[in-house]
């Protein structure tokens, strides 16, 4: 799809309140083809609408209609996620002879920033818009301690959407007083026939992703970086989802699908992006495509999804019904020497960038 001449607009609505009384807005931006909604609650991406082959919007998106439900059921539909995406083993990590303890809330180890994390903050919106793109900056200010991390990190995510249907999303943050570990990503979830409408077994996937990291039992990385030649983890040539996730392989027992962090390869371009993946989903022909400053991104097949609660469209999410693919630095980096270092320091400033380009095929 080329650059086309659509009218950039934005809109504010309220959306809800909070028990402690705080007021969440939802923001709806356009290019007049592809419309994003986010919420003030967890820089929340609740819609995304996108037209397929034959020019029908729908929204690909998980989420939900309402603010309680987001509060009380949301598997991070859509959620930017801080201060430290995927899990630290246990909660705990040492960072210059200090030790830390973030709450567990997922077996015995933290995911995705402890108990309550940016997902379930009111992040302050400011409208971003020129005449080449359209969206909303997100910012947080965390107290040092904020569940456990140390110094007080202030946080600004940007997303804007630009003419040629690409999503781009800017993190942005510092420390003061004490260093600090820092790992923010998004965590929307796709189904590019539209959210409600299945499985995603037969989306294909090409993923610039020459290993990944195994983990144990507890979903916590081994520290090996394995290969994923001859696996049911190559997704160099694009292949199915659902081709091997089945496969006897004892990673894809353990994640009961894919649920693991990709080592991406190559370098980053002039940009300061690379190629991470692509996405089709045949029957419409909707694609997205990312491409990302990080080093890493967990691709997770939505396993963990049950059928217990609808979504925005009524109906049940069921495992597999939804794709999530999380850029990122390593899970549980933090102890992980072998890893891309995660600390950020005083004076220091932690940036990472990742595009999702919506498509047709
Ligand atoms: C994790 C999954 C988890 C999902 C939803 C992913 O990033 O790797 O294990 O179920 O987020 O919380």
């Amino acid at each position: 799809m080329g650059s086309h001449h659509g009218r950039l607009s934005i809109r504010k609505d309220p959306f809800g309140t909070t028990p402690e009384g705080d007021e969440v807005d939802v923001y709806t931006f356009s290019n007049g083809r592809v419309t994003i909604s986010m919420l003030t609650w967890g820089a929340t991406i609740q819609r995304v609408e996108t037209p397929d082959r034959r020019g029908k919007t729908k929204n690909i998106s998980l989420g939900f209609d309402n603010l309680p439900d987001y509060a009380a059921l949301s598997p991070y539909f859509g959620s930017t996620i801080g201060r430290y995406g995927n899990r630290i083993a246990k909660g705990r990590f040492t960072l210059d002879g200090q030790n830390y303890q973030i709450p567990i809330n997922n077996g015995e180890n933290a995911l995705h920033g402890g108990t309550i994390g940016f997902d379930k903050k009111v992040w302050k919106a400011t409208v971003v818009q020129t005449d080449e793109i359209v969206g909303v900056t997100f910012g947080y200010l965390s107290p040092d301690g904020d569940m456990g991390f140390p110094g007080e990190l202030t946080t600004k995510v940007t997303y804007t959407l630009d003419r040629d249907d690409t999503l781009r999303i800017d993190y942005h943050a510092t420390v003061a007083g004490k260093p600090t570990v820092v790992n923010l990503t998004n965590h929307v979830y796709f189904n590019l026939a539209g959210e409600g409408s299945g499985s995603i077994d037969g989306h294909v996937l090409q993923l610039n992703a020459p290993s990944y990291t195994p983990v144990d039992a507890g979903l916590i990385p081994t520290g090996e970086i394995a290969p994923v030649a001859g696996t049911p983890f190559d997704f160099g040539k694009p292949t199915a989802i659902g081709k091997r996730i089945r496969d006897d392989h004892p990673q894809l027992v353990i994640g009961r699908g894919y649920d693991h962090n990709f080592v991406l390869g190559g370098d980053v371009d002039d940009d300061g992006l690379r190629f991470a993946a692509r996405f089709w989903e045949p029957e419409d022909g909707r694609t997205v495509t990312v491409h990302t400053s990080e080093p890493g991104a967990q691709f997770y097949s939505g396993n963990f999804l049950d059928g217990t609660f609808q979504g925005i469209g009524d109906k049940s999410y069921r495992q597999g019904d939804a794709f999530a693919f999380e850029t990122q630095h390593f899970p549980d980096s933090p102890n992980h020497p072998n890893f891309p270092s995660t600390v950020l320091r005083p004076g220091q400033t932690y940036t990472s960038t990742t595009t999702y380009t919506f498509g047709t095929k």
